[in-house]
């Protein structure tokens, strides 16, 4: 997912766009840059690779200026060259853009008729020289960005510079999101909060269709159909703080032990400590006494939806269907007749989830979203939503958002066993009460650091690793091996421990470690088994469980990660913390960016 930062400013433009891209890395990239009216004229600076080739471009021809424009790209249409960074420009305009122009082959054909020039492969390098069209033929530079932002097709945010237009920043929002700050005297465009967090902590969010012209002193929105239209002014309070990494190494980390915080903020938003009861927010005509659910998402998201299934199945007694967002809508799903979709997405901007919830919304389903980002287009587009209160999550791994989903995801199924009468008040405390208490276990669970980054150290030279759990642990397990694979890059595998001997026992050797998550529950005694299967082979085992579960499994485990004992139900959470550990120590002994591994977005915002 591409970045955006637009600055009408009073001080040097170049080192704040900068500034602002650096807070937007986290989305992944691959080419970075920055554009500054200089006397009324454009100047651009571009760099492929990281922003400190930027940087050492910018210190070798520097970029005056108050006004500019900046931009972290990953790509989709073009090589990660200098020529495909943006900023786009004609000598009349430069742009950013991030998304999709679906319609840019017709549109460069007609303009290259029309004489104009393009210098790269991208799709958006269209849309300048398609206002530039519009400017050539006259139209002042709202008028042509406005001519030109209705003929594009596709998902966009983009932000535009005029060459000469001191005064002057236009943004369009269609698809892709596009925040508008507002300082003093001075005003900003950025894809969300944390761009323009340097600067101010006040921010609207543009609606599909809007077009924003700001001048330094004032901000005219005008909405798809062109009317004058009015923003909600949001303040985020935790701006650059929250995006700076504390005393740890990497946001990864710093993540990983947010955890007891952000799991019981987002707890907390859903019960009544007091009454022990769940608290349900006002989910707009979602039945939670419908006949059964289905529960979509990608990637960790989908597998928070997996644990969720195990979780309404076994408290609420409702059918659950889960599916990853890329295969549900295109197997042309039978729905239930009264059934209802939870969209799990920490962004709410991956294009696979949020094109299975407008299927659903097609076929009228009630859609409810458990969603980390305000406003995002999933947040805006479900019916109804569960905020999960992780806070802006910079990490390209998700952690922190996705203990904070299974947080909500745990009150929905309390809430939806209530609607269905499954459980009785006794039953609801109970279930309040052992949530209640899952931020103090993560922390415990927190304090095996030290043993885990000895064992994370051994496992950064393994070529392949498989993770076994059962229940509410296989997609523990699966979320396990997801974390390692994307920051370690080590092929890893997660399985139904009782799948091991269908097959992917043939895998078993010295060479292979095999992580268990396995706490001391009702199907312990079946994953022991399942371990002394993989010790009777020479395997290694490296298993997660409780003291009692250490108890029984003694010596066949070349390690034992301990949890604290806690209760079956929040088990999913409390194994989350050490199977990020895991992953975490692992990618650091192996020295890859943590952070931004290769290749990865932290938004998927195209199919
Ligand atoms: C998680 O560690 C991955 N980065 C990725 O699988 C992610 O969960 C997936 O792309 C879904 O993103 P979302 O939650 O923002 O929708």
């Amino acid at each position: 997912m591409c970045g955006i930062i637009g600055i009408l400013g009073n001080a040097p433009a170049a080192p704040r766009l900068v500034e602002a891209l650096r807070r937007l890395e986290y989305r992944g990239y691959d080419s970075a840059g920055v554009a500054t009216l200089e006397g009324g004229q454009i100047r651009r600076r571009r760099a492929a690779g990281k922003l400190a080739n930027l940087e050492r471009e910018l210190a070798e021809r520097p970029l005056a200026g108050s006004t500019g424009i900046g931009h972290t790209r990953w790509a989709t249409h073009g090589a990660p060259t200098t020529d495909n960074a943006h900023p786009h420009a004609s000598e009349k305009v430069a742009i950013v853009h991030n998304g999709i122009i679906e319609n840019f082959r017709p549109l460069r054909e007609e303009l290259i008729r029309a004489g104009h020039k393009f210098a790269s492969e991208t799709d958006s390098e269209v849309i300048a020289h398609l206002i530039t069209d519009y400017l050539d033929k006259g139209k002042p530079p709202e008028d042509a960005a406005i001519a030109a932002v209705r003929r594009l097709e596709g998902a966009f945010g983009i932000a535009m510079l005029f060459a000469g237009g001191d005064d002057i920043l236009i943004g369009a929002r269609k698809g892709s999101p596009l925040a508008v700050g507002l300082g003093d005297g001075e005003m900003y465009l950025g894809s969300d909060a944390i761009a323009v967090s340097p600067f101010t902590t006040r921010v609207m969010f543009l609606e599909e269709g809007d077009i924003a012209v700001l001048t330094h002193n004032s901000a005219k929105i005008l909405d798809a159909g062109g009317q004058a239209a009015e923003r909600q002014v949001h303040v985020f309070a935790g701006g650059a703080a929250a995006v700076e990494k504390g005393n740890h190494r990497h946001f990864m980390q710093k993540e990983i032990y947010e955890q007891p915080e952000t799991t019981g903020r987002t707890i907390t938003r859903y019960v009544n400590a007091y009454d022990e009861r769940v608290e349900m927010p006002d989910l707009d005509g979602v039945d939670l006494a419908a006949d059964s659910a289905i529960i979509i998402g990608c990637g960790t998201a989908h597998y928070a939806g997996r644990v969720a299934e195990y979780w309404l199945e076994q408290i609420a007694g409702v059918p659950v269907e889960t599916d990853i967002a890329s295969e549900f809508r295109y197997r042309k799903p039978a729905f239930g007749k009264n059934s209802f979709g939870v969209f799990v997405s920490q962004s709410g901007e991956t294009a696979d989830t949020l094109a299975a919830l407008r299927y659903c919304k097609e076929n009228k389903l009630k859609t409810l979203a458990v969603v980390n980002v305000p406003e995002s287009t999933i947040w805006r587009e479900a019916d109804a939503r569960l905020p999960t209160l992780a806070g802006p999550e910079i990490g390209v791994a998700s952690t922190k958002a996705f203990t904070a989903q299974l947080s909500a995801l745990a009150a929905l199924a309390i809430a939806v066993g209530r609607a269905r009468g499954a459980i009785d008040a006794k039953e609801e405390s109970r279930l309040v009460r052992a949530l209640m208490e899952t931020p103090r276990l993560i922390a415990d669970a927190l304090h095996a650091e030290p043993e885990i980054d000895a064992i994370a150290q051994e496992l950064s030279h393994a070529r392949d690793v498989l993770y076994l759990g059962r229940g509410a642990h296989y997609p523990i397990a699966l979320e396990g091996a997801l974390k390692l694979k994307e920051i370690s890059y080590i092929h890893a595998e997660g399985y139904a421990a009782g799948e091991l001997k269908h097959g992917p026992i043939a895998l078993i050797d010295e060479a292979t470690p095999v992580v268990v998550v396995a706490p001391h529950d009702a199907l312990f005694e079946k994953t022991l088994s399942n371990m002394q299967e993989v010790n009777a082979r020479g395997g290694r085992l490296i298993v997660i469980t409780d003291a009692a579960g250490a108890a029984e499994v003694g010596d066949i485990a070349s390690h034992i990660i301990l949890a604290p004992a806690c209760d079956p139900f929040v088990a999913p959470l409390v194994y989350s913390a050490p199977i990020q550990l895991l992953a975490y120590f692992t990618a650091v002994h192996k020295g890859t960016d943590v952070d931004q591994p290769r290749n990865l977005a932290k938004s998927v915002t195209v199919e």
